[in-house]
């Protein structure tokens, strides 16, 4: 079955609401969990799976509130998006995964993983958040417009009423031009001002400056842990990036081990969209290296 031109995700029960995921690949074989960002959904991986699938269990939620998943009367700050994360996974019978994630997937990534380090078998990801200790270490370009965004009024304004993270900011940091059709999957979650209240929330909830001050001291504990971590770790850049030049890059690599960083060339943010068949292709291999096609996910879902 279809949406306006999407498939229609199965849904699972999670703390009173729902949550979709795509899934794809042998459900015998090790989980690759696929973890989205701001004001994507799983939809940003759909041309990654289908090369990842033939090695892994393939799961993609839509976060709560984003893509086809339930948008419940709550803040969606960081610490929902935690909760209605281990709830889907508890619920679906995730105990193990190997992660791909971008943006705010790669926090709760990394937040995941400094609470229960049994659940991280490996990690890709791509222009990660990280504790930003002032607004100069924030992509110059998009400063002045993130420093909107998080002004009582003016950020509501611009993302509540005029829908800017999808119109604007989606767009702006893709290098190709997204078509009608793409455009229109993204936007189909957020109709009106209320329902684009999460992606009005994740650019307030960035850890810049020590504001918002939980979110920050829980991505550098997180980081912290990520640093010391020993589960590989597959990096893709790309320049100029957004939340992650190539300077904070390096920076990164000396202080990060089993950390393999593969550049993709030229892109800002939203690297799945421009560059899918190195991304899946990338993952495919990495994946058989780590020996996941040959393990058993020794788990069945049950939604
Ligand atoms: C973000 O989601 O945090 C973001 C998106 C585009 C550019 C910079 C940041």
């Amino acid at each position: 079955m279809t949406t306006l031109f999407d498939v229609e995700l199965p849904h699972v029960n999670v703390l009173g609401s729902t949550m979709a995921y795509r899934e794809a690949g042998n459900p015998d074989a090790a989980v690759a969990l696929f973890l989205h960002g701001n004001p994507t959904s799983s939809y940003i991986w759909r041309k990654i799976i289908p090369l990842v699938a033939p090695v892994a269990h393939c799961i993609a939620p839509d976060l709560i509130g984003f893509g086809q998943s339930g948008k419940p009367d709550i803040e969606y700050r960081f610490a929902d998006h935690v909760r209605y994360l281990d709830a889907f996974l508890a619920n679906v019978g995730i105990s193990s995964a190997f992660v791909m994630a971008q943006d705010w997937g790669t926090a709760l990534a990394f937040h995941l993983a400094d609470r229960r380090p049994e659940f991280m078998r490996g990690l890709a990801f791509m222009e990660f958040i990280w504790p930003m200790p002032t607004w100069d270490d924030f992509h110059p370009d998009a400063r002045e417009t993130f420093q909107k965004f998080r002004t009582p009024g003016v950020g509501e304004q611009m993302i509540l009423e005029d829908n800017a993270f999808v119109e604007k900011i989606l767009p702006g940091a893709t290098m190709r031009k997204l078509t009608d059709q793409e455009m229109s999957v993204y936007r189909a979650p957020f109709p009106t001002a209320e329902s684009r209240r999460p992606t009005w929330r994740f650019p307030n909830e960035l850890p810049i400056a020590g504001q918002p001050a939980d979110v920050y001291s829980t991505l550098e504990t997180a980081h912290r842990a990520l640093a010391q971590s020993s589960y590989p770790k597959l990096l893709f850049t790309a320049t100029p990036g957004a939340l992650v030049s190539p300077s904070v890059t390096k920076r990164f690599a000396k202080n990060i081990k089993d950390c393999k960083i593969v550049d993709l060339g030229a892109g800002i943010h939203y690297f799945q969209e421009d560059h899918p068949e190195l991304i899946g292709a990338t993952v495919k291999e990495w994946l058989i290296g780590l020996g996941a096609d040959s393990s058993s996910a020794k788990q069945t879902l049950t939604p």
